[in-house]
């Protein structure tokens, strides 16, 4: 069996119950993201210390938290964990799927009875494709300006792999696959963003060779049958491994031996990050390989016992956290907000579109197609330089004050919002420094940064870019503007209550 059984993979709790709170060292020196929190890439994550703190530092057991800009979700459990309710909306039906997986993880045992059973139903289908001249099954194909130059195959014993030049059979067996026509996920819409390197009418086809579109969909239906819970935890492993059984997975040629097992010369496998670029020269992955390698990440990182106790619903029309632990819309924040009565949430720790910095929903039209899902572009609270999308600066301050005026209402007195932060022109600032203007209960009170930014792959490298992150922190409070701040924010180091700057500006 290829999957690594149960017994022999090592627990990785991500989310352990706390047994103490946490401490403001470890939230400044966060470790990165293992177990649950690497398995999906999602851009701009944050580290869950952070998350932890401020929880544990402005809320008490059975208050509400809400985060309206949930992304992968990772903050719920921190919620959940410590007995703290939950309310998250995201606008992207993927972020709502992925946590609602992490807040109803199958079993490792159940999980891994899934993968040998589909293992048995689908991986030979799937590797016929993937048959080579001498009757030999291939895990990488090698293109080049749209040739196959190179067929690598797995050795039975060792670990070196096998290279054999294709032949005119490859080829043809290559395209006997190439019109087929995906059944089971839509096509793609993209809109002019040379930043993402995407354009209308450019299709699934232009991401996937025909033999993997014709594979990804006897993955689908392999999962199809399975209950809710466990047929999503598979297809967000399928979503999880689509970078690598696309196009975009380049190869890097003649790296001298600056890594540990890189020979020089030789041509190792990239991974796919971000955008949809397609390179000359890239791979072609075997499809069940991918799907294979995320599985086994996963099967490490589940729970031993199935967990139940976390209730969610997802009735945007209705929001009445009385009975449930945790609340998941998938919805613009400012229309579910407004379905929200006044003075209902504790605390509001959130992470909003910064900007420019990274079009989330363009980004995941990938995934969401895989899921089946549409997509409300027209509500995203974004900066896109897709012109036909109309998202410009100015929209975003104006869409940006409109969330923050219905967050306020929502919020308790004396509440916090913990706003993470980050973009690189003043304009994209304008809306946060313009609140307490519009606003006459919420109180600008400090900000500090996030230091483990710094190193991030989104974090923005552009002209003018700020090198970390920062969370900026504002309270509801009436008339009485002398409430005393929590030593817990005055403690983490950086904190000013000074609204950030960047280095070589005036501070206003
Ligand atoms: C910076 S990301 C959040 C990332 C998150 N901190 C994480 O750990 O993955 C911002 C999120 O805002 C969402 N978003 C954008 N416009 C929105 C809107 N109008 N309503 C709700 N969510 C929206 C995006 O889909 C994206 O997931």
């Amino acid at each position: 069996m290829t999957f690594t059984r149960p017994s022999e993979a090592v627990q990785q709790s991500l989310f352990p119950t706390p047994a103490t709170a946490t401490s403001v060292e470890e939230m400044t020196f966060p470790e990165t993201y293992t177990g649950l929190a690497g398995f999906h890439k999602y851009w701009g994550k944050k580290p869950t210390e952070s998350l932890a703190y401020l929880i544990e530092n402005c809320t008490g057991e059975g208050d509400i938290v809400l985060d309206p800009f949930l992304g992968s979700g990772l903050v719920s459990r921190e919620c959940l964990t410590r007995n703290r309710r939950f309310i998250g909306i995201d606008i992207n039906p993927f972020a709502v799927e992925h946590t609602s997986f992490l807040l109803n993880l199958p079993s490792k045992k159940e999980y891994y009875q899934a993968l040998t059973e589909i293992e048995q139903s689908a991986a030979e289908q799937i590797n016929t494709a993937y048959k080579t001249s001498d009757n030999r099954i291939a895990s990488h194909y090698l293109w080049e300006k749209g040739n196959i130059v190179s067929i690598w195959i797995k050795p039975e014993t060792g670990r070196n792999r096998i290279e054999i030049e294709p032949s005119p059979k490859d080829v043809d067996y290559f395209l006997s696959y190439q019109n087929y026509q995906a059944k089971h996920f839509r096509d793609l819409r993209f809109f002019t963003n040379s930043r993402i390197n995407v354009r209308p009418g450019m299709s699934v086809r232009d991401i996937f060779t025909g033999r993997a579109i014709r594979n990804i969909d006897l993955l689908i239906e392999s999962v199809s049958n399975y209950p809710l819970h466990l047929k999503r935890a598979l297809l967000l492993t399928l979503t999880s491994a689509s970078g690598q059984m696309s196009n975009m997975v380049f190869a890097i040629k003649n790296r001298s031996n600056c890594r540990k097992n890189a020979k020089a010369g030789k041509t190792e496998v990239g991974s796919w990050v971000i955008g949809f670029w397609l390179p000359d020269t890239h791979f072609e992955i075997n499809v069940w390989n991918c799907f294979k390698n995320r599985a086994n990440k996963l099967l490490k990182s589940l729970p031993e016992q199935r967990e139940t106790s976390f209730t969610i619903s997802k009735d945007p029309e209705s929001v009445d956290v009385s009975d449930y632990k945790a609340w998941l819309i998938n919805s613009d924040c400012r229309t579910a907000l407004g379905k929200m009565p006044s003075e209902t949430v504790s605390f509001v720790c959130t992470d909003p579109p910064h900007s420019d910095r990274v079009p989330y929903l363009e980004l995941s039209e990938l995934w969401n197609s895989l899921l089946g899902y549409t997509v409300d572009f027209e509500r995203e609270i974004v900066v896109s330089n897709a012109k036909e999308r109309r998202k410009s600066k100015s929209s975003y301050n104006s869409e940006m004050t409109e969330f923050f005026m219905e967050t306020s209402r929502v919020l308790k007195s004396y509440g916090f919002i913990a706003l993470y932060f980050n973009a690189r022109d003043e304009e994209s600032w304008r809306y946060l420094k313009c609140i307490e203007k519009i606003s006459d209960s919420l109180k600008f009170v400090g900000s500090f940064p996030i230091v483990y930014s710094a190193a991030s792959v989104v974090q923005d490298n552009r002209k003018g870019a700020m090198k970390n992150d920062y969370v900026l922190v504002y309270q509801k409070r009436l008339a009485d503007s002398r409430h005393q701040l929590p030593k817990a924010f005055t403690d983490i180091p950086g904190w000013s209550s000074q609204f950030p700057k960047k280095s070589g500006s005036k501070s206003k």
